[in-house]
């Protein structure tokens, strides 16, 4: 029994000693629509534990202007989160320069290439994750960027559009350029948010790249992130999306190695909400635009509720303000916040 007690003891200890040295970074990943400044400030105020917010991306208007609503996005008096990084769509070396000149004239040293996006609007146009097949034009723009700016390059991207064998043509081209690192999300550009991640070809690419990789998709739990985690030893930074809306405890949780949801999570969770709606209510105009604008947000928190498709379904009913506030208060005095299960 001595021994035994003692074996589990050094165990633990290893694995307390495990946890100290093994050091992580979060960052949130961009959601168009959800994570601006208003609420990369707010979530950083109340919930905590993500190191860097990647901004949602940057397309130039027609006459090659940023849109207003993508500066003050990033303008730096607008954002009070530790570390911001500002992105980019495009499939021209050009409107890369431009956005890089913009960005670098706010300060800002890197600018995240955004080789993801599925949206088929989108990809058809040959952007986002649709540029991944044209590896030629891929190392163009970045021997343009790299001849002609000296911006800091960071590439998020899907392993392919088609399939996820495309990323091992892709990777030895990156590999030509001093990219900061590569954010991958395992998912095909056709498969859009469709099916699981794939933590497993995300593991193929580790070896074949000089570059750092960052593990993105499908992170909702400590558990789901332990589960990774577990898969990809040498990973150590990882990228949350939706799993940061829908449940904004999970960054602060994961650092702490948490599975415990704090005590009054419902107390936090209503000064969270009730500061980005005042936020929303000041920057839009009319309710039916606030209201949409929140029932979004609710596509995701009612996830981390108890009962959460009648959670939903309440929002999906309240089309006026006051029905809407009640929604709110009916829900956090009669449901649990549990996290996404
Ligand atoms: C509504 C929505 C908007 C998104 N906007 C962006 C974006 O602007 N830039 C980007 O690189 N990825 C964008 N993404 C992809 C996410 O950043 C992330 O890569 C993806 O959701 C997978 O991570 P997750 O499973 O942790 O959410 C978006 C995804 C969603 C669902």
């Amino acid at each position: 029994m001595a021994v035994l007690s003692k074996t589990i003891e050094a165990n633990s200890e290893i694995t307390i000693y495990k946890y100290l040295i093994m050091t992580f970074t979060l960052i949130s990943s961009p959601l168009q629509g959800f994570t601006d400044f208003k609420f990369r400030n707010a979530f950083n105020k109340y919930f905590g534990g993500i190191d860097t917010f990647y901004a949602p991306y940057i397309r130039l208007k027609d006459n090659m202007e940023m849109k207003s609503s993508n500066f003050r996005d990033i303008l730096p008096v607008n954002n009070t989160v530790t570390e911001l990084i500002p992105q980019v769509l495009t499939n021209d070396a050009d409107e890369f320069l431009l956005v890089a000149k913009d960005v670098q004239e706010l300060g800002y040293k890197e600018l995240n290439w955004n080789l993801g996006c599925p949206s088929p609007t989108v990809t058809k146009r040959g952007l986002g994750s649709g540029l991944l097949p044209d590896v030629e034009q891929i190392d163009n723009i970045l021997y343009k960027v790299h001849s002609k700016s000296d911006i800091i390059v960071s590439v998020k991207m899907r392993p392919g559009f088609d399939n996820n064998e495309e990323i091992f043509k892709i990777l030895p081209v990156l590999d030509k350029y001093p990219l900061k690192n590569i954010a991958v999300h395992a998912r095909t550009g056709k498969q859009q948010y469709k099916g699981e991640a794939d933590p497993e070809t995300f593991k193929r690419c580790i070896g074949n790249t000089r570059h750092k990789l960052i593990y993105n998709g499908d992170i909702t739990s400590v558990e789901k992130f332990r589960e990774i985690q577990q898969l990809l030893p040498e990973t150590d930074t990882w990228m949350i999306g939706r799993g940061v809306i829908a449940d904004p405890f999970l960054p602060q949780m994961i650092k702490t190695n948490s599975t415990q949801h704090p005590e009054n999570n419902i107390e936090i969770f209503k000064e969270f909400h009730d500061e980005l709606y005042g936020e929303y209510e000041q920057a839009l105009s009319g309710a039916s635009h606030l209201l949409t604008k929140m029932y979004h947000f609710w596509e995701y928190f009612s996830m981390s509720f108890t009962n959460s498709h009648k959670v939903l379904k309440k929002f999906k009913k309240a089309k006026t303000i006051v029905a809407y506030k009640s929604a709110v208060s009916e829900t956090l005095r009669q449901e649990r916040f549990v996290g996404i299960k």
